[in-house]
């Protein structure tokens, strides 16, 4: 039987874990409301139709916003179904790379500003600059809000949570379907860890395995800066086109180092 068990989660990819989790939350409520029902006590009945529906929805919430079905989730991964059946689009061009005080600069021309964090955020722990930096952006009379996308980081909430926890108001951080439309009237977006969930072949190529999955737009501002350690990719280990594209500048790096360095310099231009 540990065969079998470890045979059938072997293939869950890391980052899927948490439908995984879900999926097995809301069996043990359905289970326990069947106990309910047979033991005829009422409260176990609807406190295990509570953790069932819910775990049932949250499983339901992550696939939509992966646009994979439940059983590629468990069963397979990234990849392993079909999109267009054909070969991804190549991607052509050359990344920009720009330095902190580049992006200072551009901090400073901006007015309206969306960070967009991932699970690079979450790693290298750099919540807590950057709702520093963010306190002193909104002091100084710039709008600043985060855009967060349903299945950013590894496990659901985790980049709330981490916000929150930094003391980032809750007003300020937006849910994707809240904030998609603003991008084209944002002057500059802030991309800090995230790949996956910001990476246009899933709206631009039909043969992409990620295509059809709801993404944040940052590429439709005016300016990008994507903050991460190198060009390579994220959890669904596919290439991201708005690293070559002519409105994104590349800010290479460990995301804490990075945002530690943009506060300091903020500081010594903003606040003194
Ligand atoms: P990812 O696409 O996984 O990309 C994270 C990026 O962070 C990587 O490309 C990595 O690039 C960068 N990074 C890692 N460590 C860093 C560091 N110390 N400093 C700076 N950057 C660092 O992240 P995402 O956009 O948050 O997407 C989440 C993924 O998880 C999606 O594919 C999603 O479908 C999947 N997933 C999530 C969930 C939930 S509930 N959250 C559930 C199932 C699946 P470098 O190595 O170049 O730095």
């Amino acid at each position: 039987m540990a065969k079998f068990e470890i045979l059938l989660t072997a293939a869950i990819g890391g980052a899927d874990m948490p439908v995984v989790i879900t999926v097995l939350n809301s069996y043990s409520g359905w289970a326990l409301c069947a106990e309910g029902f047979m033991l005829n006590n009422n409260l176990m009945t609807i406190v295990g139709a509570l953790i069932g529906s819910s775990g049932a929805i949250l499983s339901y919430i992550m696939c939509k916003a992966m646009n994979r079905s439940l059983p590629n989730v468990i069963l397979g991964g990234y990849g392993t179904s079909s999109t267009g059946g054909g070969k991804p689009q190549e991607i052509v061009g050359t990344h920009t790379e720009v330095s902190v005080e580049g992006t200072v600069e551009m901090i400073k021309n901006a007015k309206n500003i969306i960070i967009t964090p991932g699970y690079g955020l979450c790693v290298a722990k750099a919540q807590y600059p950057i709702a520093e930096m963010v306190d002193i952006l909104k002091k100084a009379g710039k709008k600043v809000r985060f855009g967060i996308h349903p299945v950013a980081g590894r496990m659901p909430g985790q980049l709330n949570v981490l916000l929150a926890e930094a003391g980032v108001s809750y007003d300020d951080v937006l849910e994707m379907e809240e904030i998609n439309d603003d991008f084209p009237e944002t002057d500059l977006v802030l991309v800090i860890g995230a790949n996956d969930t910001v990476n246009s072949a899933a709206e631009d190529d039909p043969n992409s395995i990620i295509a059809g999955m709801p993404v944040l737009r940052v590429w439709k501002a005016d300016q990008v800066v994507v903050m991460k350690r190198s060009l390579g990719v994220g959890y669904a280990a596919v290439d991201n086109p708005i690293f070559y594209k002519p409105n994104t500048a590349m800010l290479l790096g460990d995301a804490k180092k990075t945002c530690d360095a943009l506060l300091g310099k903020i500081k010594e231009e903003i606040v003194n």
